[in-house]
């Protein structure tokens, strides 16, 4: 398609690289749907109207029904040669229609209309977004509730500090995956607005009704100012922020499950179906597809500062530096979406090693917090307490021994208050099970986690 629909003005014609470098139509044509729904409420407003004729109109919405039907059947390929999807399928209607089709761009604008055609398929986007975290969560806590007395180490710094629950950390997730999911609908909740009738910028001096425009197309509204209606991206910028928020919550995720699947910890084992060998080491069981999730978060978190970059010098209204939006914006999205995908079955296949986890929860003194509260809770106070216990575990650590294979005349040697019952009150279960403080890692605080966030899940459904 060599002719432009802005010919007129310019003889027409872009040549053959600056036509490709103009043009938006790999990264658009995913919009073809939106793009022939916003023409359709359009064409069905200037009827109403009175812009154009019941006839015209209908010529015009069987003309684009056709071509939605022939781009979904595979029946029309979309020009690669086309500047963007909304020329091409403008082109096509009247190539198709002829006179009535050169009718529906009256009262609009390319600038309008792509700013329309974007929120409806992020709308869309967001959508899908929000069912997979919703899947993830549950995957999450549906391992949780299994895991509610496996105790494992949980670490500061990477250090042993003290003992939790399995459950307790996958909750921790859950939990950041829940805030992802209010970012999501927030940021979808403000794009909600209908741009369609702002026009290049101005607004239109045709008797169009944008209410009725903007209820077709499922939004709250439409837009209030044209000017902003027609240069406001905010709202990739936003969903762009929750998605990398997303990919760092994952990738967090992720260097977890490297670091548990190694044999230095040995904590999970992933699936076969989710684990690479290696070309030359015949013993290796690799998490690559966790490794990719940590990797791609750096694209997702450039795409977000590319959008930024991109518009804070821009002059309002309308600028082409803003087709740059959808390439940022649609694979973020798209690599979400992949790694979601990816993580659910692999976390719910994940084999969780508890005898392992209890194993490695038993070394490194990481009941020494509760060894000082049993002072503290005899009456020394616990300034005092927490000097005592470092000085015992230095002494135990050379001595090659655990606080549980102390004797009890080397616990007095460092404080004349412990007694036979320090034992009972330093096992790791004990220590798990008094951890019950609100949000804490008891059995009986995640139990409780588990059931605000089935009730609250509910409400999402
Ligand atoms: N392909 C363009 C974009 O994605 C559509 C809007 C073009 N408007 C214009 N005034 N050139 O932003």
């Amino acid at each position: 398609m060599d002719s432009k629909l802005w010919e007129g003005r310019l003889a027409g014609g872009l040549s053959g690289a600056a036509n490709d470098y103009n043009s938006s139509i790999r990264v658009d044509s995913r919009m073809y749907r939106e793009d022939i729904q916003g023409s359709l409420a359009h064409a069905q407003m200037l009827k109403e109207t009175g812009i154009i004729s019941p006839d015209d109109y209908a010529t015009i919405q069987a003309g684009l029904k056709a071509i939605l039907d022939d781009i979904s059947s595979g029946a029309l390929a979309v020009s690669p040669d086309a500047e963007d999807i909304h020329t091409f399928v403008e082109a096509e209607l009247t190539r198709r229609v002829g006179a009535p089709g050169k009718k529906l761009h009256t009262a609009r604008s390319r600038n309008d209309q792509v700013a329309t055609d974007v929120r409806l398929y992020l709308k869309e986007q967001a959508a899908n977004t929000v069912s997979l975290l919703i899947q993830l969560t549950k995957a999450l806590a549906d391992k949780a509730e299994k895991y509610t007395d496996a105790i494992m180490p949980g670490y500061t710094h990477l250090q042993r500090a003290q003992p939790v629950s399995f459950a307790q950390y996958l909750l921790a997730y859950v939990q950041m995956f829940l805030r992802d999911i209010g970012r999501v609908r927030d940021a979808a909740a403000r794009m909600n607005r209908c741009p369609l009738g702002a026009g290049a910028l101005a607004g239109t001096s045709f008797p169009i009704d944008r209410e009725l425009t903007s209820r077709l197309l499922g939004f709250d509204a439409p837009c209030a100012n044209s000017i902003d209606a027609v240069s406001d991206r905010d709202f990739c910028v936003e969903l762009a922020c929750a998605l990398s928020l997303i990919m760092t919550h994952l990738s967090r995720l992720s260097e977890e499950i490297i670091l548990w699947s190694s044999w230095e910890f040995r904590f999970v084992e992933l699936s076969d179906e989710y684990s690479t060998g290696s070309s030359i080491m015949p013993q290796k069981k690799n998490p690559d597809l966790a490794e990719l999730t940590r990797g791609k978060t750096g694209r997702v978190n450039g795409n977000l500062v590319a959008l930024l970059t991109m518009l804070k010098g821009l002059p309002l209204a309308y600028n082409k530096d803003m087709q740059e939006d959808k390439e940022a914006i649609f694979d973020s999205f798209d690599t979400v979406t992949a790694a979601l995908v990816v993580c659910i079955p692999m976390l719910e296949s994940m084999a969780v090693n508890t005898d392992k986890m209890r194993l490695a929860a038993t070394q490194g003194f990481i009941n020494a917090t509760d060894a000082a509260d049993y002072l503290a809770s005899k009456g020394v106070p616990f300034r005092d307490a927490y000097k005592a216990v470092g000085a015992l575990v230095k002494y135990l650590i050379s001595e090659g021994k655990s606080l549980e294979s102390a004797s009890l005349s080397e616990f007095r040697r460092f404080c004349p208050a412990f007694d036979e019952d320090v034992y009972s009150f330093i096992s790791l279960e004990a220590c798990l099970m008094r951890r019950n403080s609100l949000g804490g890692t008891s059995p009986e605080q995640t139990r409780s986690q588990l059931e605000d966030f089935r009730a609250l899940i509910a409400q999402y459904e």
